[in-house]
């Protein structure tokens, strides 16, 4: 039946990412933590999805909430413990949904081991595991660094007399892939969470592993553009494909990279099943739309255009269409809400936009991934003093801005639209204290609308919220296979209000009408050939067609059936 595409369950299944310092807290430290996720597995079963991706649960000091992992075999103390980690994953088995996890091995946590010995002395057994650059050859070329203060990636540290390598935080060195003993390190670590039974991995900046440890000068035609250098290491798919074959190849498992600075050319030599690396990836095209260049955690740009979005959707749609697949995502822990910032948080348009921004993702071809509190319309919290902030992105932004006498004032307006901890703040579960969240003070602050609708137990009594919403298209999508490998054809791509697109297998067709308008939008779809569209699901009152000429409101969307 499916031509190109083989059917595999991670191209099925809908994936549910979980911040787990932020979904339950059962101790009442004011932490999230792993008997919480258990507690609430019933919910997330409800829901529909079929696999969850838990952030890092690891050992860590937090510089980087867990994305700084000291101990890759244990699990952080605030969070549980072994057993109790043990016990989620079976009652996730039980539950008949499986669990992707984060690797996080292009760094690993200054208090990690490895680098404790590394730092001792320039002949330690693990020297080699990160990467040193000696004083006395002068300072090392430039490497920009995410949250460095300096924006330096290169930390002297005094005890050899060397530089060490930290793309992100200070706290967080790179490790040497190039050395053979770190890769079987991370293929045991991997085994070690395999063996128990986990479904997978989504890992983190897995572009970055492979540098040149010669560490020359950036080459020109990567002046001011970090990111695509970062991504070009030369042996990134040497390591991977080993990854593959020491590990991968032994298990029904599934891997998601992410992958900053990999566009469409290179696609598919991370993801065509006959490379043996990867099986999916998330690009960053959507998620810079709005961004400066390389600024893709923090620089807001005002405004985008919805031809734009179509476009990105549409050629990376192409890419994937014979070989890999794609993964679907709006946001996660790195960036703001998806209503607040493809749809409209406001009154008027929050409902219709979360609910049709749910449609797309679960319309388009490619693996759709949902960040808790997507399912009911979570917004944007959008602090308005640095204070309010945890993540170290924000929190070291500002420092540098201050140092340099900058604008702290403009960077705190643009953080309440950019910033990390917009995704970050609480699960809202009901309208008691913390939101049901926590008995205490929640380590980030909980978002007030919850007493507003935004919360689970209010939007699960009305047929008609955003949480209702999401389930009955989540069967759709589970109900029609077409909507999950068949293929996409982009209609009106020139329309700036209405997205419209079918999705066709062999005799089946749908047709998809997004509105991103605020207004009333109408769209004529003369070039269908189809007498009749039977209506399977819509945000709003579907006005009458005569199956070519629809007329839209704010942000509804709809899915036909094309008969
Ligand atoms: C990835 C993670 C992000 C983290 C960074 C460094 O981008 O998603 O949360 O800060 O890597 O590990």
């Amino acid at each position: 039946m499916i031509k190109e595409q083989r059917r595999n369950w991670w191209k099925e299944g809908i994936v549910y990412q979980i911040y787990p310092r932020s979904f339950q807290d059962t101790t009442g430290n004011g932490i999230g933590d792993l008997r919480g996720i258990l507690q609430r597995l019933d919910y997330i079963k409800s829901l529909g999805v079929d696999i969850i991706w838990l952030n890092p649960v690891y050992a860590s000091p937090n510089d980087d909430n867990g994305y700084d992992i000291a101990d890759y075999r244990s699990i952080m103390p605030e969070f549980g413990t072994m057993a109790d980690f043990d016990a989620l994953l079976e009652g996730i088995k039980l539950s008949g949904l499986k669990l992707v996890m984060d690797l996080v091995v292009n760094h690993s946590s200054d208090a990690h081991n490895w680098f404790e010995e590394s730092r001792k002395s320039r002949d330690n057994p693990y020297r080699d595991y990160y990467h040193w650059w000696p004083a006395e050859n002068g300072t090392p070329p430039k490497r920009w660094s995410y949250f460095d203060v300096e924006g330096n990636a290169w930390n002297y540290d005094p005890p050899t007399d060397a530089y060490y390598l930290h793309y992100f935080s200070v706290k967080q060195p790179d490790l040497k892939w190039e050395n053979p003993k770190v890769r079987n390190e991370v293929y045991d670590i991997m085994k070690f969470w395999f063996d128990k039974g986990v479904d997978g991995f989504r890992m983190d900046v897995i572009s970055f592993i492979s540098k040149d440890t010669a560490y020359p000068e950036l080459p020109e035609r990567f002046k001011g553009d970090f990111v695509p250098y970062y991504s070009d290491g030369p042996k990134l798919h040497e390591y991977l494909h080993e990854m593959h074959t020491e590990v991968l190849s032994k298990y029904d498992v599934m891997t998601v990279g992410e992958a900053p600075g990999i566009g469409l050319d290179k696609a598919l030599d991370f993801v065509a099943a006959d490379r043996q690396e990867l099986n999916m990836f998330f690009h960053f095209d959507l998620m810079a739309l709005d961004r400066e260049q390389n600024e893709v955690f923090t620089m807001r740009k005002e405004n985008w255009k919805l031809t734009e979005f179509k476009k990105i959707h549409s050629q990376w749609d192409v890419a994937f269409a014979k070989k890999g697949w794609g993964s679907m995502y709006l946001n996660n822990h790195d960036f703001p809400r998806s209503v607040s910032r493809w749809g409209r948080d406001s009154r008027t348009h929050w409902f219709k936009s979360a609910t049709m921004l749910q449609t797309f993702l679960l319309t388009m071809r490619g693996t759709p991934y949902f960040y808790y509190g997507e399912e009911i319309g979570m917004t944007n919290i959008k602090f308005d003093k640095i204070s309010d902030y945890k993540d170290i992105n924000t929190l070291n932004r500002h420092e540098s801005i201050a140092r340099q006498g900058g604008d702290t004032e403009a960077f705190l307006r643009n953080e309440q639209d950019a910033s990390r901890d917009n995704a970050r703040t609480p699960m809202q579960w009901n309208t008691t204290a913390n939101a049901g969240f926590s008995t205490e003070k929640p380590w980030l602050k909980v978002n007030s609308n919850y007493k507003e609708g935004v919360n689970v137990a209010t939007q699960e009594e009305d047929a008609y919220s955003v949480l209702n919403y999401f389930k009955r298209m989540v069967q759709v999508r589970k109900e029609h296979l077409t909507l999950v490998y068949g293929e996409y054809h982009l209609l009106q791509e020139e329309n700036e209000e209405i997205y419209a697109y079918t999705r066709t297998m062999t005799t089946e067709r749908y047709l998809i009408l997004l509105s991103f308008s605020t207004q009333r939008a109408l769209i004529d779809l003369n070039e269908l050939a189809f007498d009749k569209a039977k209506l399977l699901i819509s945000n709003d009152d579907v006005r009458s067609t005569n199956g070519k000429r629809f007329e839209l409101y704010s942000y509804q969307a709809c899915v036909y059936k094309l008969e």
